[in-house]
């Protein structure tokens, strides 16, 4: 595999990537193991989309992520794991451990009837049990769709029901800061109402007990007395799919986005050691939850395809207080650090007293993922983290998208902060308008596509195609479009705005304001509702939430409202703000004018563009007197 050395090989790697494609992933693919090689390199049609990488190949993502490093990196550490209480001792597992952990978890997937291409939830907080269940399906050939343990009961339901999972790997507690929560517990009312799950699978992390049902759940340590750790890996097809991820859309009900073997890991490999300009033994630490899609390419298998040492951490920054993650950095050494711009910004506003004391000296390597990163975030993060030694990897993709699409390569690409600057080799995004046209110009903005498959690129939404074609590539003629908008300057570098859809994002978690409209509209007062982001110091975007109630006197109801979105939702998409009123700006035909709600959010009082096709234009008025702040 090519790793990029300087940027005039960044240059030919790209010109080659683009002008011949199919040699230049057929050369990146060749370093890893296969049982047969592909017969094919890409076939693929934007028009009806499907698209194949690597068709014909044959493999295990697993044999590559352990098997291909035992033999030089048996006792090197894989995973480093810091629990959440740094009371408690960190684990090292090695390569042979990880190794010996994954086969082990295999059978117990297999004695309990999991069978290559059944569906398994994974519902847990971060520890290293999940990286070996992860890797276990991929080893069987089940398909992992790990939730988020933030998300409600509600929620977990709808994925679990969507995917039709045969079984929930959970735990009996999750701690995160000072917070205990009974993960068990959420499981057992989100399977309540489903007919497909037949076993629950507990990891035990606390000392108290939970509620059981027998006929159903099953604790781990049971599980692992009655298997080896002997499992020789399943022989997958490149096309055959690895994992389902649940994402946000402009819609209500959440896409499972679908991402198969062969080029999920050719890409996440290569984006991996380039972006961060991997070295042999660096300590790598991608602070996401593995529930989101930066947690599976750049937590588990990326590092690992590259045999890496991951670090993972259990607990959050801000506990017992804002040195926590500095505290780990130097702890462990860790070398490469990857997080999003909302810790950054929390962590600064936190004071630099908190990074006194740690040696942060071993860090080369800063990353930045999720959402644009403010100019005053990024020079802190230069300054005070990196000691102006370590560039800034601003990292664009989705989960969509698989893997890193834009991005400097660290050392190798001029910074420029606030720009996500270049594509990797294999990236062909164009800047469209309105109509579809391609903007040749500089710094004009527009809509951000790819106009030529990559490797990892979602293969379809799990259970409906259609839905698939119609987000990603009807919206502009044979083109992927990202929901993004975002221009270009003079030396090619790319610069994200923002979604251009109803998706906002909230502490770099992606959430459809479709979603939480849905959940405040189950409240038996409210007429209707209008949700919207709003610049938020940070968390990027917060939630402001207009609400038209039957009865304006209800001094409880933003209460209510809340505990609603906790439940139906997960306490990632609660409103910060609630604002009763009694109209909503709608155009002659019904439809609100989100366009001006956000602006009054933002706090501007004029400027609205055009308004004429308002029905009411007092409307406005009423509602900016009103606003919340
Ligand atoms: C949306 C995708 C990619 C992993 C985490 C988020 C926004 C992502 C950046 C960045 C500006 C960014 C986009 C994108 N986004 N990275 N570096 N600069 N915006 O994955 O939950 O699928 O969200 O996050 O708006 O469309 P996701």
């Amino acid at each position: 595999m090519n790793k990029i050395n300087s940027f005039q090989e960044y240059l030919n790697a790209y010109e080659d990537s683009i002008s011949n494609p199919e040699s230049f992933w057929d050369n990146q693919a060749k370093d890893f193991s296969w049982y047969k090689r592909h017969d094919e390199v890409l076939s693929w049609d934007f028009k009806n989309y499907k698209v194949n990488w690597f068709s014909g190949g044959k493999l295990n993502i697993t044999e590559n992520c352990l098997e291909r490093h035992l033999r030089l990196k048996g006792d090197h550490a894989a995973i480093i794991w810091e629990p959440n209480d740094a009371k408690d001792e960190s684990k090292i597992i090695s390569y042979n451990q990880l190794f010996s952990k994954v086969c082990e978890f295999s059978n117990i997937l297999l004695n309990n009837n999991v069978k290559k291409g059944d569906r398994v939830c994974l519902y847990m907080p971060m520890i290293p049990e999940l990286v070996f269940f992860v890797l276990a399906c991929a080893r069987i050939g089940a398909i992992h769709s790990v939730v988020f343990a933030g998300f409600s009961a509600k929620s977990l339901s709808e994925r679990i029901n969507d995917s039709e999972c045969k079984i929930v790997i959970t735990s009996d507690f999750s701690h995160r800061g000072n917070k205990v929560i009974n993960l068990k517990s959420i499981v057992d009312k989100a399977i309540e109402t489903s007919s497909c799950v037949e076993k629950v699978i507990i990891v035990k992390t606390g000392v108290d007990n939970i509620k059981i049902n027998n006929n159903r759940d099953v604790f781990l340590h049971d599980e692992i007395l009655k298997v080896d750790n002997i499992r020789p890996a399943e022989v997958m097809d490149s096309e055959d799919p690895l994992f389902i991820l649940y994402t946000s859309g402009s819609t209500g009900k959440p896409k499972g986005i679908l991402h198969t073997t062969a080029g999920y890991m050719v890409y996440a490999q290569y984006s991996f050691m380039n972006v961060f300009q991997y070295e042999k033994n660096d300590i790598f630490w991608c602070t996401a939850d593995v529930g989101w899609i930066t947690g599976h390419t750049y937590l588990i298998y990326g590092p690992l395809l590259a045999g890496s040492t991951i670090m993972m951490f259990e607990g959050i920054p801000t506990w017992p207080n804002a040195s926590r993650f500095w505290e780990i950095v130097d702890k462990h050494k860790v070398n490469i650090f990857y997080t999003a711009p909302t810790a950054i910004r929390a962590l600064q506003a936190k004071g630099n007293s908190f990074l006194k004391g740690y040696n942060l000296d071993s860090l080369k390597v800063l990353g930045s993922v999720g959402e644009p990163i403010n100019i005053e975030a990024w020079q802190w993060y230069y300054e005070f983290i990196g000691k102006k030694k370590c560039p800034i990897v601003d990292t664009w993709w989705q989960t969509e998208t698989g893997g890193i699409m834009i991005s400097a390569l660290a050392g190798i690409t001029e910074l420029k902060p606030t720009y996500a600057t270049l594509p990797l080799p294999g990236i062909k995004p164009v800047i469209v308008d309105d109509n579809g046209d391609i903007i040749k110009e500089n710094n004009k903005e527009g809509y951000l596509c790819i106009d030529f498959p990559w490797p990892s690129m979602l293969r379809t939404i799990y259970g409906d195609h259609e839905r698939c074609q119609k987000t990603y590539f009807s919206t502009f003629e044979k083109k992927y479009f990202t929901g993004d908008a975002c221009k270009r300057d003079e030396n090619g570098y790319y610069r994200i705005i923002g979604r251009v859809d109803d998706v906002i994002n909230v502490s770099g978690h992606r959430l459809g304001t479709a979603e939480i409209e849905n959940a405040i509209n189950l409240h038996d007062k409210v007429v209707e509702s209008a949700v919207i982001g709003f610049r938020h110091e940070i968390k990027g975007q917060g939630i402001y939430a207009f609400i038209i109630l039957k009865d304006k006197k209800d001094h409880n109801i933003k209460k209510e409202i809340i505990s609603i979105v906790n439940k139906e939702i997960g306490a990632i998409a609660k409103p910060d703000f609630i604002q009763i009123v009694y109209n909503l700006p709608k155009t002659r035909s019904g439809k609100i004018m989100r366009r001006i709600l956000r602006k009054i959010a933002d706090g501007e009082k004029e400027n609205f563009g055009d308004t004429s096709t308002l029905l009411d234009p007092s409307v406005v008025k009423e509602i900016i007197k009103n606003r919340l702040t």
